[in-house]
């Protein structure tokens, strides 16, 4: 049922199939599990918790759904959404999705600036949001977001707020609503609209090499299939299996692993409002243990910062429930794998450490939990008719084992994104001009004697800043856009516990002479997070007297990731650099660093 052209990334999967994503979640289960749990949320403060139903579910998305169209929302609609990690979030997904609108949601810790830019791309007519959001005991104001964020923006007409919290917020007349309110009047039932098989199901933005973040678009079929396949096989879920994914529902892994693939499968799954240190270090370990859960699936950065506060905050909780333990995001390094193995799964839990991307809409490289033997730190084998290649720089096929160069991928998987909202042409530059003929996924890996895959990390502009992806130029962009910065350069610099954090270099502008080396840093860290999200803020930020550059002006970031770490040696070639006694410069404010 594919057709297909790698080509020019045209791809369709069951093309004339009709269906709808909410009732394949929803209605498809009640005749059997009407009164089984399907959410379980689990709140910010641990005292905290609610079971939601098959049927409370289908009948809070049917609502939603009902207020939606009568704020005139219709099929290929947008709608946004900038929630908290609470209900109302699953209902606003699958209320879209009965009603055929397409929802784009927006990671609560994006800041204003970022919401309006996606908003806008969208096209989005309705908002929705909460008064306030509650992560680690402190409230994140995100309806004053909103408001600052869709300020003159003509084609929002409505704002729907959920109550998280008692907080008073200013509510605008004619546009702003309460959630609950406009859910109270409607009814509990709300035809599905049925949709081909390629309508959009959602966009969701990721950054990219260049420019802003695009916004990738999913379809139906394709997805709900390869996301509910992958859940099923790759979790080994099981009727009456706890299954809990920890990541937001504003990333893919959310949406993928979180919503849409257990839902589709009848699982009870599991929505985390909080963050692994509060209120203190065991906080994952603890709602294992109150939940029972079978299945716990993480990032490495999260492992790692458990790890570092000792191995007592894991043996305090019972964890005997546990059957799978996975991780994605980032690489893993084999000794956080081997603590996650050891200490949380006592030996006995295979580790899942599943490859993916935004793009690819679920899990394509993974160990399957008790078929696949395990190698710390290796994703290992692609999934079910999966096909990988790995490309050296000449774009030629590496053939064998033992090689290292650029993933990419031969074959279309019916869960890839189709295209970037409103910029086809960029979605076939970015992925299938650069190998002809196959995906690229921007990240190197090594396949190993046995044929197993290790990935190395993206080997284009992207950052991965503790499992959150980043491009260099919209970082550089922001830290340009500050009065004391005259130009900008972002490299990724090795971090023991996120993985990698962001080196800024920077070049000032004459008002940043009169601060200190302090001061400028503050205000320049405080700047990216206000602009982008506090993911984005650098950890370093260094005042150099210029950037090298190429005689055709491209910045050599090659050259300041090595100076970043302080190799000062082996710095490769510099004779093509406008001038090459810049690198000499800053070297020397470098060294000042100590
Ligand atoms: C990038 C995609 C997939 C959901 C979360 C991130 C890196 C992801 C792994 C892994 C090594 C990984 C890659 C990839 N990545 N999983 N298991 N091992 N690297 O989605 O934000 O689209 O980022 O995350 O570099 O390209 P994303």
């Amino acid at each position: 049922m594919l057709e297909a052209e790698f080509h020019d990334g045209e791809v369709t999967w069951f093309q004339g199939g009709m269906l709808n994503v909410a009732f394949n979640c929803l209605d498809r289960h009640l005749p059997e599990k009407a009164e089984d749990t399907a959410i379980i949320w689990e709140a910010d403060e641990p005292s905290e918790s609610r079971h939601i139903t098959y049927r409370e579910l289908k009948w809070e998305a049917a609502r939603l759904g009902n207020v939606l169209k009568n704020l005139g929302v219709r099929k290929g609609d947008r709608v946004i959404i900038y929630l908290p990690m609470i209900p109302e979030l699953a209902y606003a997904m699958l209320a879209c999705a009965r009603i055929g609108a397409v929802h784009s949601v927006v990671f609560a810790g994006f800041s204003a600036t970022s919401l309006r830019d996606r908003v806008l791309d969208c096209g989005a007519t309705v908002v929705i949001t909460a008064n306030e959001g509650r992560r680690g005991g402190k409230a994140i104001p995100l309806k004053a977001i909103v408001d600052d964020a869709v300020t003159g923006i003509d084609s929002v007409k409505s704002v729907l707020v959920a109550k998280r919290t008692a907080t008073e917020v200013p509510m605008h007349f004619g546009r702003d609503i309460w959630l609950e309110e406009a859910m109270l009047n409607e009814r509990g039932t709300c035809p599905c609209e049925w949709m081909s098989a390629e309508d959009p199901l959602f966009i969701l933005y990721t950054s990219g090499s260049t420019g802003k973040p695009k916004g990738l678009l999913h379809t139906q079929a394709g997805y709900l299939l390869y996301a509910s396949l992958t859940h099923k096989i790759v979790f080994d879920y099981h009727p009456g299996d706890i299954y809990a994914c920890v990541a937001d529902v504003g990333w893919i892994t959310g949406h993928s692993y979180i919503i849409y693939g257990p839902l589709c499968n009848g699982a009870t799954t599991l929505m985390f409002e909080s963050t692994p240190l509060y209120p203190n270090p065991g906080r994952y370990w603890d709602l294992v243990e109150r939940h029972r859960v079978n299945s716990f699936y993480t990032s490495p950065t999260a492992i790692r910062s458990l790890a570092r506060e000792g191995n007592e905050w894991v043996k305090k909780y019972d964890r005997s429930s546990l059957r799978i333990l996975g991780t994605v995001g980032e690489p893993i390094n084999p000794e956080a794998w081997k603590w996650y193995f050891d200490v949380v799964g006592e030996g006995k839990c295979p580790v899942v450490d599943t490859w993916w991307q935004t793009e690819t809409g679920g899990i394509m490289v993974t160990p399957l939990p008790g078929v696949t033997a395990l190698k710390p730190g290796s994703a290992t084998l692609p999934f079910f008719g999966v096909s990988l290649s790995v490309t050296d720089e000449n774009g030629n096929c590496m053939q064998g084992n033992g090689i290292a160069g650029h993933l990419c991928i031969e074959r279309p998987w019916p869960g890839m994104a189709r295209t970037i909202h409103g910029d086809h042409k960029r979605f076939r530059e970015m992925y299938f001009v650069q190998y002809k003929g196959k995906y690229f996924t921007g990240d190197g890996c090594r396949r190993d004697e046995d044929g197993y895959y290790w990935i190395t990390g993206r080997v284009d502009d992207v950052i991965n800043v503790a499992g959150h992806r980043l491009g260099t130029a919209e970082i550089e962009s922001s830290l340009a856009g500050n009065h004391l910065v005259a130009e900008a350069a972002v490299v990724g610099i090795p971090h023991e516990i996120k993985g990698t954090a962001i080196f800024a270099f920077i070049v000032p502008q004459k008002e940043a002479e009169r601060m200190t080396r302090e001061e400028l840093m503050g205000a320049l860290k405080e700047h990216v997070r206000h602009d982008i999200s506090p993911i984005a803020s650098p950890e370093q930020v260094l005042s150099v007297p210029a950037l090298p550059k190429t005689r055709s002006g491209k910045i050599m970031r090659r050259i300041l990731s090595k100076i970043a770490v302080g190799n000062y040696t082996e710095l490769g070639n510099v004779t093509t650099l406008q001038d090459p006694a810049v690198v000499e410069q800053i070297i020397a404010e470098h060294k000042k660093l100590g």
